[in-house]
């Protein structure tokens, strides 16, 4: 023990012997870890220098003054310098760098035109021309906000893994354009279901900064001068008191005070919260968090086991192999485990109202595409992994149900198959091009660390923490059986077919109306199809009722009466993607446009995973997926496929010559599978991003084809000709852009399956670079 925290002193040493009061530091100064390791202010409370870290040296500004030489910014906090020689210059130039014995460079400030620099008592680190400041490290800050300065809005504060290594830990803390000071764990969008602390200031005007005065007063202030909130009243003020405000490791944002005069003697005034498992992602996915012993601590859900013992934000994963469950012999293959009394991020695919326990806790268990089931006071919501932010929280009534594996054999063939989850055949895709594609390991927050969402999220702060998700929306339940009716009840309801919607490959939509006139529906007049007996209608009827998902247009009923077919389903009052897609003025914003993708992609991943027998949609177009009032989107039209007579399929695939939302192995007369499907959601992809048409002739020539132009514009790196007007973050953009190429290419066995597809679209896992088309295409 003792060891240990002689090991954790000697990593906060700031070296704060060997330096040089000094108001001004002119050019051509240099420090070394060693040597002149800082450069300190003028009353001696601030350094500017080197400081010990875990590995290797941070650079930066840290409290000199007192024992703890507590670090209050880092320079470069992702990157810093490698253990052994290194040198902070200030250039001849003005350059403010890192230069390591080997001669390699990294750039702290190169502001232009800087003549000198001075580390002031405030604990800012200034470079000055002639006449002002041009760069300061408070307009940077990091994890901690010292007193005097403030964060102004767009800004945002990165906590830090640990005391002892500041690069960027899980929490952000944004100071948002709508008024809000907000906190959010890192690498998510600014939405409230993310959130877990907030000022509650919202829409108080724009402009809102955060300030920690002098006397350690910390409040929001609007652009006219006026207190929004005071987080702390402050003190009567006295020099002998530092005050810094920090959103510390944990996740939680206080207010220090360190008592100079009693040898820095350290007291929390103030903190954002007490509960310690409050802050989202503390926890890994599928782990939740409970407090022992006034500790944090991560608990895997029952059949999971840490992914990294030593790291609780790693998560946990299964520590069962996941096969079919569609067991041959009807045997058990999986058993369902309870959770008492925990919260989670709601992320539910089907939800059924006014059931019981044991009903829910069976529905999840018979439906193979549910791995979890939250039950609460009669609903079920049916959920995929993985589960994220949770959370015991004893005044919570939800119960967890989680499928868990009952046959234990070989546990390391287990785990490897548990990891490679269903991905077989994408596995055998990739070996063929020989790209490593190491996917569930690979969870959301590696990819937080580089904050890949930082630009988006900068962008969207505006409006974005109103916006409530589809999740919140509860609809009619789902678990009834599609209805039989009479020809002349749905006379009736459509008022003699007096109302028409649309018109669509399989015949004729009208409005009417069900239940007394109090529930608008849709009804398809089915036409082309095949003369077939009532037996196979009923039966195609019954695997499309079957289909429950949210993001699948749910079938009402249906109507065989002689030659007649008819459908009645949920009637969405958006219209159709391609409604809202292609008419300006509704076109939704990218990230409105990226969570259809995603919506798209999780209901043909219920058609081709879940459904029994699977079902092919073959016609996937903006045109048959429908909006809902939440503008949640709904794929129509699935099943019907197999009703069509054979000489229908060429015609319905339509547009031969021409490139549209057919894969090219329909004009080839080769056998169509899921791929298929595949190929049409990457063009819709495509149209998602560049918010287009996939064939337009009216753009130049090399524009017209979307699909090639996407992949011209990939090639040539360019990707920001295939956004106009709008600011997309480059990295999502480029992200996407590539499932929509990988979906779109010419060999089906290489495109990947709709879950990876999915688990790309979300970042669950990393995209590799599509091959190029022309690689694999031989004639046309
Ligand atoms: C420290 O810096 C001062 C002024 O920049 C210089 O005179 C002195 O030689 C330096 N000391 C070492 C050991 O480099
Ligand atoms: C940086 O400092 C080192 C050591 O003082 C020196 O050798 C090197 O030339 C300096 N580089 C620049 C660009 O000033
Ligand atoms: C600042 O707040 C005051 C009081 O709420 C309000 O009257 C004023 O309009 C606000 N200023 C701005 C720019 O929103
Ligand atoms: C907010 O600040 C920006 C930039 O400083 C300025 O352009 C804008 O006019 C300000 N808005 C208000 C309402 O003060
Ligand atoms: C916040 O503090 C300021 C300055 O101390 C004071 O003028 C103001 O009335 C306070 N506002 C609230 C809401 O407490
Ligand atoms: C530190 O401050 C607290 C309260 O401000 C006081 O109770 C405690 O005795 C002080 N400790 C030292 C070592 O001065
Ligand atoms: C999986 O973990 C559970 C505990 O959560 C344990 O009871 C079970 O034996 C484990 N199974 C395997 C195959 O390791
Ligand atoms: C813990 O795991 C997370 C997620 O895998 C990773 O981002 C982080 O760097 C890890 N932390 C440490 C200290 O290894
Ligand atoms: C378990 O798997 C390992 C590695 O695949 C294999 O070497 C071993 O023989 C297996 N054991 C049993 C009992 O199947």
């Amino acid at each position: 023990m003792a060891a240990i925290l002689f090991f954790l002193l000697l990593l906060t040493i700031c070296n704060a012997e060997a330096q040089q009061r000094q108001s001004t530091i002119n050019l051509g100064s240099s420090l070394s870890p060693t040597t002149n390791s800082s450069w300190l202010s003028h009353s001696g409370l601030y350094a500017f220098g080197f400081c010990q870290q875990a590995n290797g040296y941070a650079v930066g500004v840290f409290l000199a003054g007192i024992p703890q030489k507590t670090a209050v910014w880092t320079a470069n906090r992702d990157d810093p310098p490698a253990p052994g020689d290194v040198t902070l210059n200030f250039t001849n130039d003005g350059r403010l760098v890192l230069q390591s014995a080997q001669g390699k460079e990294t750039s702290i400030a190169s502001p232009g035109g800087a003549t000198s620099a001075s580390m002031l008592d405030s604990g800012n680190f200034v470079l000055f021309n002639s006449k002002e400041i041009v760069w300061q490290t408070f307009d940077y800050p990091t994890d901690t906000i010292l007193q005097g300065q403030h964060l102004s809005t767009g800004k945002e504060l990165f906590s830090s893994i640990s005391e002892y290594d500041k690069s960027t830990g899980l929490f952000r803390l944004a100071m948002q354009e709508d008024g809000n000071l907000v906190q959010y764990p890192v690498g998510t969008t600014d939405v409230e279901q993310y959130a877990y602390w907030s000022s509650q200031t919202y829409r108080d005007g724009d402009n809102v900064t955060l300030c920690l005065d002098v006397n350690g007063q910390l409040y929001l202030l609007n652009s006219t001068g006026t207190y929004l909130t005071n987080l702390t009243q402050g003190e009567s003020p006295t020099k002998d008191i530092v005050y810094l405000m920090r959103l510390d490791a944990d996740g939680s944002l206080r207010l220090y005070s360190y008592n100079l005069h009693q040898n820095g003697n350290l007291s929390v005034l103030w903190s954002s919260t007490n509960d310690m498992c409050l802050p989202k992602g503390l926890c890994g996915l599928n782990a939740f968090c409970v407090i022992n012993d006034q500790q944090a601590n991560c608990k895997c859900l029952p059949g999971f086991a840490a992914i990294n013992q030593g790291n609780q934000s790693s998560g946990c994963e299964r520590n069962f192999s996941v096969e079919s469950c569609k067991s041959k012999d009807g045997s058990l293959k999986y058993t369902m485990e309870e959770v008492l009394n925990t919260e989670w991020v709601k992320n539910y695919f089907s939800h059924l109202s006014s059931i019981s326990k044991e009903d829910c806790k069976a529905a999840c268990l018979e439906d193979c595409n549910c791995e979890v089931a939250m039950f609460n006071a009669g609903e079920c919501r049916k959920q995929n992994l993985p589960l994220r932010y949770g959370r015991r929280s004893l005044t919570d009534t939800n119960i967890a149900f989680v499928k868990v594996g009952i046959i234990t054999a070989n546990i390391s063939t287990q785990i490897r198959i548990a990891q490679m989850g269903s991905e077989k055949k994408l596995r055998k895709d990739i070996l063929i091009i020989s790209i490593s594609f190491v996917v569930f390991g690979i969870f959301m927050f590696v990819i937080s660390g580089t904050a890949i969402y930082r630009n988006i999220i900068y962008k969207n702060r505006g409006r974005a923490y109103t916006r409530t998700s589809n999740n919140g929306y509860i609809g009619f339940s789902e678990d009834v059986a599609p209805q039989s009716f009479p020809y002349s009840d749905l006379e009736s309801m459509t008022d003699g077919f007096k109302e028409e919607l649309g018109r669509g490959a399989f015949g004729t939509v009208f409005k009417g109306t069900i239940q007394n006139g109090q529930k608008v529906v849709a009804v398809k007049r089915l036409e082309k199809l095949l003369a077939e007996g009532e037996r196979e209608f009923e039966t195609e009827m019954k695997v499309i009722g079957r289909t429950h998902h949210k993001n699948l247009l749910h079938l009402l009923g249906y109507c065989y009466d002689g030659e007649k077919r008819l459908l009645v389903y949920e009637y969405m009052s958006n219209g159709s993607l391609a409604n809202i897609l292609f008419t300006p003025e509704k076109q939704p914003c990218w990230d409105d446009r990226m969570e259809i993708a995603r919506d798209i992609a999780r209901g043909i991943l219920y058609l081709h995973e879940e459904c029994e027998p699977q079902i092919i949609h073959c016609d996937i177009k903006p045109h048959n997926i429908l909006m809902d009032e939440y503008r949640c989107a709904k794929i129509s039209d699935f099943g019907l496929a197999k009703l069509l007579k054979p000489d229908q399929t060429k015609t319905f695939t339509g547009i031969r010559g021409t490139k549209g939302y057919v894969a090219p192995e329909w004009h080839r007369r080769q056998p169509v599978t899921i791929k298929a499907d595949v190929y049409s959601f990457g063009i819709v992809l495509l149209e998602l991003i560049c918010g287009r048409k996939c064939v337009d002739w009216d753009l130049p020539e090399e524009k017209a084809i979307l699909e090639d132009w996407a992949n011209h514009c990939f090639e040539a790196g360019d990707l920001d000709q295939l956004v106009t007007d709008e600011e997309v973050n480059k990295k999502q953009l480029e992200r996407m852009v590539k499932v929509g190429l990988w979906c779109t290419l010419y060999e089906p066995s290489l495109r990947p399956s709709m879950k990876n597809d999915l688990h790309m679209l979300e970042g669950i896992i990393h995209v590799p670079i599509p091959p190029s088309p022309n690689s694999f295409v031989t004639t046309l």
